[in-house]
């Protein structure tokens, strides 16, 4: 269960954050969602780690789609701003582009080229790290465009696909499964 100083209770089990799909066990955030004090509560978490591992942060990168719900809330306790990395053509104006690898082929996620600033501070956020190709890609199109990453942050690890093990910037991780 996550629980923090603030917040002693117990938030969450495991076993909610998981339902059955074509023999495939999902792990996901929407049934902490779905209860204000859980969604309170796993907010209060995030934004203490980031306070404690990231001094000077200067921006909440968020991913599409997942990664906005957690994303927006965060930057806003922070008082920052939120930067959001979108799928490919959805973004207005003049973006940057990385590509990556997915189970099955390529994707390419975008931000938008103002978004973040030379020398710049973020944390990224996602819901969940699997195979961490779509951590991995955020961390390099925000490094390519000047930002540094301090940390990269999830609600979910899924421990034995050892996502964290494709990008070498600081992870955390609130629950971790194997
Ligand atoms: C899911 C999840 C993470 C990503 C993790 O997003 O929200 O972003 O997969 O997988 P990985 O570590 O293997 O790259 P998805 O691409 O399904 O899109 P969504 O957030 O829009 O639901
Ligand atoms: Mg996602």
């Amino acid at each position: 269960p996550i629980t923090n100083k603030n917040y002693p209770h117990r938030i969450y089990q495991p076993e909610d954050t998981s339902y059955r799909h074509h023999g495939i066990i999902f792990k996901d955030i929407f049934s902490v969602l779905l209860e204000p004090r859980l969604f309170r509560n796993l907010m209060a978490v995030l934004e203490e780690r980031v306070r404690k591992m990231c001094p000077g942060v200067q921006a909440v990168v968020g991913l599409e789609s997942r990664g906005f719900l957690i994303g927006t809330p965060l930057a806003l306790a922070l008082d920052i701003p939120f930067v959001p990395i979108r799928k490919k053509g959805k973004l207005p104006g003049k973006v940057k582009q990385v590509s990556y690898t997915l189970e099955y082929g390529t994707d390419v996620f975008e931000a938008q080229e103002s978004s973040i600033k030379k020398g710049q501070k973020v944390v990224i956020l996602d819901d969940l790290l699997a195979t961490g190709g779509t951590m991995k890609a955020a961390c390099d199109l925000i490094t390519a465009m000047g930002g540094e990453v301090l940390l990269c942050l999830v609600c979910i690890e899924l421990l034995d696909l050892k996502g964290c093990e494709k990008f070498s910037h600081p992870f955390d991780a609130v629950v971790k499964f194997s």
